[in-house]
C-alpha cells in the first residue's frame, strides 16, 4: 500500500531516497516525504502528491540542508487521514526526537493515542503512524533506552501490520526496521545499507538482500571506534536472530521500461517471454507431467485432497475463476473460488483434506494473506502462486510455485495473470497425473501449452488492429465483457482491466446471464465485447452476439483466427489462433489488455498509475 526507503552509509542520502521512491510509487503515490538526519537534526520535507512533487521541493534546498548519510522516505496510499501535506510521512515525535515511515496499520492506534493525549501529548496528522513516533517516543524518555529497545518494548503494545524505519535524532548512527504483515528488505552494500519495502529500489546498488521476517527488529549501527556499519537482527521477544542473506537475480533493465511508453505495454509485450520462464524447467513431456520444485515434499497430502479452494483478490480471483474448471477437469478435484477477504470470516464447513491455493502477484495482498493464515488455523494445506519472490505470502503458505515473470510494474496486471492461468492449468495436470488423468490427455496440453508463447507473438504483432478500434470505442460510458465457461473468468478480467485503466463502467458477465437481466442495459452507446472462440461452445456466444446485435448493442467478437463468419454479424472482431479450449482465455487475456491499454491512453489517463489505485493492496 505504502513505500518505504531508507539508507545509511557514505553516500548522499537524499538521492537515493528520492530515487528510491520513484522506484516503489507504483505501490501509492498520494503523498511522499524525505528525512535526513544530518549533524543531530532532522530535516524533514513532505508534500501532497506524487514523488516528482516532492522532488523538486526538495531540490530546491541548498546543499548544506540536504547533506548527510542517513535518511529516510516514504510514498504514501492513504488509509488513515487524507492525502494532505500533514498526512505524508516521514511522521516526527512530539519532542522531535523520533522521526518513522510506516507501511501498513496499526489497528490499537485511537486507544494509544487516547493515553498519549493524556500524557500531553499533541497530534497534528490524523495518521495511526505519529501515535507510534510518539509511542517511541514515550517509551524511549520513560525508559531512559536507546532507540533500537524503545522500538522494541513500544512494539509490544502495538496491533496491527507495520514495516517501519525509525531514527532518533539522538542517535544519527542508528537505522531501526521493523515488521509485522507489511514487507521490508534490506539491502547489504559495502559499508552501507539500504531498506525498502520491496527489492527494486536496492538492485541498483547491491544483489545482496535480507528480507526481514515478522516479528523482527533489525538495527543498522556504525561503530564509533572504526565506522563500520553493522546490522544485527533479533525479535521484538527479544531473541537474536542469524543473517541470511539472499543474491537477488533481478536485472536492473527489467525495471525499466524497455523503450515502452509505459509499464504496462512493455509487460504485456513481455508476454511471450513471460510465459516462457513460467514453464522453463516445469514441463516433463516424455512423462506428460510438470514438475514444481516447491510441492515435491507433500505429494502425499496432495495425493489424498479431495477438495480445493482458491482465493485470491481482483485479477487473481478472477484467474482463479479459470483455474476452477482446470481442477475440476483435468484433476477431478471439487473446487471453489472465494475472495481471499469473504474465506478469512467464513466457518470453514469441512476443512479436512482441503488444499487453500493463494493467488497473488504480490504476494503482499493482506486479504489474501489473511485467508492463508485462516486455512494454515483450519490445518488446511496452503499453497501460493505468487510472483514477488520472498513476498509476506510466499513466506506463508506451506509450498508455493513462483510465476518468475519478474517485476511487474504497472498497476494494471498483465503478465502476472496469463502466468496464473497457465500455472493453475499445469497445477491441474500435475494433480491430475495423481489421479487418473492419462499420460497422453496431458501429452496433448502440454503440447500446446509449449505453443503459447508463439501465439502470443502473433496476437501482439495485430497490436495496431486492436488500437484502431480502441480509437473508436474510446467515450464509451460503458462496456459489457462477456464469456463462458473457461471464458467468463476471462471476461471478468477483460472488464476489471478496462475500467481500472480508462474509467469506463466495465462490466464482466456470464453471456448465459445476459437474458436474465444485464441484456436490458444493452442500446447503441453500450458496447459489448464477446469472447466467442471456436470451440464446444462457440454456436452459444454467436446466439449472444445476435441477441445484442438484435437490439442495437455493438459487439466486438474475440474469435479464432478463420472463422470469418463473425464479421457478418459483429461491429469489430478481434482474432486468436487456435489452441485447446482451456487455453483459449490466456490468448484472449492479451486482446484485451491491448484495448484497454490503447482506450486509456486515449482518455490521456496515466497507464501504470490509475486514480485511486496501488499495485498492492496490503490494508483490509
Ligand atoms: C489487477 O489489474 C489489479 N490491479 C488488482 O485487481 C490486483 O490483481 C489485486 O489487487 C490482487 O493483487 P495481487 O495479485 O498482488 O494479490
Amino acid at each position: 500500500m505504502c513505500g518505504i526507503v531508507g539508507y545509511i552509509g557514505k553516500k548522499e542520502a537524499w538521492p537515493v531516497l528520492i530515487k528510491g521512491l520513484e522506484r516503489l510509487e507504483y505501490r501509492g503515490y498520494d503523498s511522499a516525504g524525505i528525512a535526513l538526519l544530518r549533524e543531530g537534526a532532522f530535516s524533514v520535507y513532505k508534500k501532497k502528491g506524487r514523488v516528482s512533487e516532492l522532488s523538486k521541493l526538495v531540490k530546491n534546498k541548498n546543499e548544506n540542508e540536504l547533506s548527510g548519510g542517513v535518511g529516510i522516505a516514504h510514498t504514501r496510499w492513504a488509509t488513515h487521514g487524507v492525502p494532505s501535506d500533514v498526512n505524508a510521512h516521514p511522521h516526527l515525535s512530539n519532542g522531535g526526537d523520533i522521526v518513522i515511515v510506516h507501511n501498513g496499520i496499526i489497528e490499537n492506534y485511537l486507544s494509544i493515542k487516547k493515553i498519549l493525549i493524556s500524557k500531553g501529548y499533541k497530534f497534528k496528522s490524523d495518521t495511526d503512524t505519529e501515535v507510534l513516533a510518539n509511542l517511541i517516543e514515550d517509551v524511549k524518555n520513560n525508559a531512559k533506552v536507546n532507540i533500537e529497545e524503545a522500538v522494541r518494548l513500544a512494539l509490544t503494545e502495538v496491533v496491527g501490520a507495520y514495516a517501519i524505519i525509525v531514527l532518533s535524532k539522538d542517535e544519527p548512527d542508528t537505522m531501526v526496521v521493523a515488521k509485522v504483515g507489511s514487507p521490508a528488505v534490506i539491502g547489504v552494500g559495502k559499508n552501507e545499507f539500504f531498506v525498502a519495502s520491496d527489492a527494486t529500489p536496492i538492485v541498483e546498488h547491491t544483489k545482496k538482500v535480507i528480507y526481514l521476517e515478522d516479528g523482527e527488529i533489525a538495527t543498522i549501527k556504525r561503530n564509533p571506534k572504526n565506522k563500520k556499519l553493522i546490522l544485527k537482527i533479533k525479535t521484538i521477544d527479544n531473541k537474536v536472530k542469524n543473517l541470511y542473506v539472499h543474491t537477488l537475480k533481478t536485472k536492473i533493465n527489467e525495471l525499466e521500461k524497455g523503450g515502452f511508453p509505459h509499464f504496462m505495454l512493455k509487460e504485456i509485450f513481455d508476454q511471450p517471454e513471460s510465459l516462457r520462464n513460467t514453464i522453463r524447467g516445469r514441463i516433463v513431456l516424455e512423462k506428460g507431467n510438470v514438475k514444481f520444485g516447491g510441492l515435491e515434499k507433500f505429494k502425499d497430502e496432495l495425493k489424498r485432497l479431495n477438495r480445493l479452494t482458491i482465493v485470491g483478490m481482483g485479477t487473481a480471483r478472477f484467474t482463479g475463476l479459470i483455474g476452477e474448471y482446470a481442477f475440476e477437469e483435468l484433476a477431478r478435484i471439487p473446487t471453489k473460488v472465494e475472495y481471499g477477504s469473504e474465506f478469512t470470516y467464513r466457518d470453514i464447513a469441512e476443512p479436512s483434506h482441503t488444499g487453500l491455493i493463494a493467488i497473488s502477484q504480490s504476494g503482499e495482498t493482506a486479504d489474501t494473506l489473511n485467508s492463508i493464515k485462516k486455512a494454515k488455523k483450519e490445518k488446511m494445506l496452503t499453497f501460493g502462486i505468487v510472483n514477488v519472490i520472498g513476498s509476506s505470502i510466499a513466506r506463508e503458505v506451506d509450498a508455493g510455485i513462483y510465476n518468475h515473470v519478474g517485476p511487474e510494474t504497472a498497476v494494471a496486471s498483465t503478465k502476472a495473470s496469463s502466468s496464473q492461468v497457465l500455472l493453475q492449468i499445469m497445477l491441474a495436470i500435475y494433480l491430475g497425473r495423481m489421479r487418473g488423468l492419462s499420460k497422453a490427455k496431458g501429452q496433448e496440453i502440454l503440447k500446446e501449452i509449449e505453443k503459447l508463447p508463439a501465439l502470443v507473438e502473433i496476437i501482439l504483432k495485430n497490436a495496431k488492429q486492436i488500437e484502431k478500434i480502441a480509437k473508436k470505442y474510446k467515450n464509451s460510458d460503458n462496456f459489457f465483457f462477456l464469456g463462458r465457461k473457461y471464458n467468463a473468468g476471462t471476461a471478468m478480467e477483460g472488464a476489471l482491466k478496462l475500467k481500472e485503466c480508462s474509467y469506463i463502467h466495465a462490466e464482466g458477465c456470464n453471456s448465459t446471464e445476459l437474458k436474465h437481466g444485464p441484456i436490458s442495459l444493452i442500446e447503441k452507446s453500450f458496447p459489448s465485447l464477446v469472447i466467442a472462440p471456436k470451440d464446444s461452445l462457440y454456436e452459444k456466444n454467436k446466439s449472444s452476439i445476435e441477441e445484442i446485435k438484435a437490439r442495437g448493442g455493438p459487439v466486438i467478437a474475440l474469435t479464432t483466427f478463420g472463422n470469418k463468419e463473425l464479421e457478418n454479424i459483429a461491429d469489430d472482431v478481434i482474432y486468436i489462433p487456435e489452441t485447446l479450449e482451456i487455453l483459449t482465455p490466456i490468448l484472449a487475456f492479451v486482446p484485451m489488455q491491448l484495448l484497454a491499454y490503447y482506450i486509456s491512453v486515449e482518455r490521456g489517463n496515466d497507464v501504470d498509475k490509475p486514480r485511486n489505485l496501488a499495485k498492492s493492496v496490503t490494508v483490509e
